[in-house]
């Protein structure tokens, strides 16, 4: 199977010509999710890992180009022992079960964020999925992991400064060059930003790329997130009108 042979069942209230081409999500909630059913959190994150297979299905059938989601923040070492363990087994049970199928549905997979505290395992499954899609050219599939964005940010703004410590002639920095030396380079920036939870904050992701992102915010937990209620953000992101500051 092509990207070209991908077939989904669109609704009428789906425009196909006006599909996001970035998506990204910042899935939240599974600790309530988990709670309210008197499970443990663990559970939360478990339910969130089969939320996450299901979605990156629904988006590549929905031909969207680049699928982001923010799956462990650098804020997210402050959680418990057991609890950031458990998060950093996530990637290696997901990749285990999913990545003949993103090989085979042509799906390229990469990472944002800092790999300097990740632990070895983490990279290895991020780095093994990375070298067996490199060459598909189907939707890209962005784990955020320990990624900040101040911290992207400031990474690149120390790059600048480098360059122009080394002497390189520099008389100015434009948005594009910034640009350049974000984690998401060579990416285009997300078109909708999806946070579940009933969260209305952007919690240090995608500060700079998420400008002229539209938002939308819903009450589901991230568990629950299935393809009716991606539909319903696609609907809803499809009804605005995108100005980019113009009239
Ligand atoms: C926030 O919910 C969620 C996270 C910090 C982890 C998100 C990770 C996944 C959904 C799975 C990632 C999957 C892969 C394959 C890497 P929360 O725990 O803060 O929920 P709460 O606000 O209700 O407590």
């Amino acid at each position: 199977m092509t990207s070209d042979d991908r077939v989904v069942d669109l609704p009428d209230t789906i425009d196909p010509q006006n599909i996001p081409n970035h998506v990204a999500i910042i899935m939240d909630g599974n600790g309530r999710w988990a709670t309210e059913r008197g499970l443990p959190r663990r559970e939360g994150h478990r339910q969130g890992v089969e939320t996450v297979r299901e979605t990156v299905r629904n988006c590549n059938a929905l031909r969207i180009k680049v699928l982001t989601l923010f799956a462990f923040s650098t804020e997210n070492w402050q959680r418990p022992d057991w609890e950031v363990s458990y998060l950093m087994s996530l990637p290696e049970k997901y990749f285990e079960s999913e990545l003949p199928e993103l090989i085979q549905k042509n799906v390229q997979v990469r990472m944002i964020g800092d790999r300097k505290k990740l632990p070895r395992r983490v990279l290895k499954v991020i780095d093994e999925g990375a070298a067996a899609t490199k060459s598909n050219s189907g939707m890209i599939l962005n784990f955020a992991l320990n990624y900040g964005s101040r911290a992207e940010i400031l990474l690149a703004v120390n790059h600048l400064v480098s360059e122009a410590a080394a002497g390189k002639a520099m008389r100015r920095v434009t948005e594009k060059k910034l640009s350049s030396y974000l984690y998401t380079a060579a990416l285009p920036d997300p078109d909708l930003l999806i946070r579940t939870s009933g969260e209305q904050r952007i919690s240090n992701f995608l500060l700079w790329q998420l400008a002229y992102s539209e938002l939308y915010f819903t009450e589901v937990y991230w568990p629950d997130f299935d393809k009716t209620e991606l539909l319903r953000a696609v609907t809803v992101y499809q009804r605005r009108k995108r100005r980019f500051g113009g009239v």
